[in-house]
């Protein structure tokens, strides 16, 4: 660990909650387990503790972030719910799914929240550790995964400590994610049809928008790399690549030896973190079926196979 904090790990039974909603208050920066992936945390209506957030990252400042409320109240000061997103807030909240919907122009964000749109990214989160903080808070929570830019997002505080250790205030603990890939974006557009700018855990039956869309500039075609050359579709493997397996085929290490995608989804990013940390100086990755999850776990694999330009 580098960096001008000592980057303190905090724990529930120990009155981690507390201590990480005072830091929190505070303007300093939490990362916060989520059923996703951890998130970095700041009070989102400060321009100072959201700033702090995109240099600990390294984030680029167009690439705006997610706000993560306790309550659907919560949720409709600061955005315009129409019926269509009122109903998918209804269904799926607390949960994986993130509604974008038009910013209300009097809600109070730090406008690098928002990077400049006139719309906001919104979340519940279902993880009781995450709800009982966001609780303790009272305020929303701007929280892009806990990671350097363009890297592997993290599963458990140690991924989070490897990236991010010295330069955040705390990580509290929450264990390991048991979703593990970052939630579906879903974009509610004025007619009340619905795009989606990410795949993720919530399938709503619709296909993709085109991801690397200047709407979603968070979805460049380069993230989630482990920092070596990733093979896609192995179905063998070359003695200097750290092979990830998956059903039939065991790997170094085996995202499900069963073939079932939910637990494939919860370990993705533990295998790609192992593949990173190990002593082959490249990558390569089993097939995974295109169906239910399959497909958020295929758009980050394809992300993390494309070198950054
Ligand atoms: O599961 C998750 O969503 C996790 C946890 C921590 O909640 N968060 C997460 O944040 O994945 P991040 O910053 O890694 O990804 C957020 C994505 C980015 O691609 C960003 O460009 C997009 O959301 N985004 C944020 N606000 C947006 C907006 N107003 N319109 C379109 N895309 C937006
Ligand atoms: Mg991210």
């Amino acid at each position: 660990m580098s960096g001008k904090y000592a980057t303190e790990t905090l724990h529930v039974e120990e009155g981690g909650i507390a201590c990480a909603a005072k830091i929190l208050r505070d303007g300093g920066l939490v990362a916060v387990p989520t059923e996703t992936v951890y998130g970095l945390a700041a009070r989102a209506d400060s321009d100072a503790a959201v700033a702090k957030i995109y240099a600990a990252k390294g984030r680029p400042s167009f690439n705006p972030l997610i706000v993560h409320v306790a309550s659907l109240a919560q949720a409709r000061a600061l955005a315009e719910f129409s019926p269509v997103a009122e109903r998918l807030a209804q269904h799926h909240w607390p949960g994986p799914l993130t509604l974008v919907l038009p910013r209300r122009r009097a809600a109070d964000l730090s406008d690098a929240v928002t990077a400049g749109l006139d719309t906001l990214a919104l979340r519940m989160p279902s993880h009781p550790v995450m709800r009982a903080l966001l609780d303790a808070v009272g305020l929303p929570l701007a929280a892009p995964s806990a990671n350097r830019s363009g890297f592997i997002s993290p599963t458990s505080p140690t991924h989070v400590l490897a990236s991010l250790g010295g330069r955040i205030d705390a990580v509290l603990d929450g264990g390991d994610c048991t979703r593990g890939l970052e939630s579906t974006i879903a974009a509610v557009r004025s007619d009340g049809s619905v795009d989606i700018l990410r795949p993720g855990p919530i399938d709503l039956g619709l296909t993709a928008a085109n991801a690397g869309s200047i709407e979603a500039p968070g979805q460049l075609e380069s993230h989630y790399a482990p920092g070596k050359p990733v093979r896609l579709m192995a179905s063998e493997v070359a003695p200097d690549e750290f092979w990830i397996g998956f059903g039939a085929i065991q790997g170094d290490c085996t995202l499900s030896d069963s073939g079932d995608l939910t637990q494939a989804a919860a370990r993705l990013y533990a295998c790609l973190h192992e593949g990173a940390r190990s002593d082959k100086p490249r990558i390569a990755i089993a097939p995974v079926p295109q169906t239910g999850i399959g497909v958020a776990i295929n758009d980050r694999l394809r992300r993390a196979a494309t070198p950054p330009n």
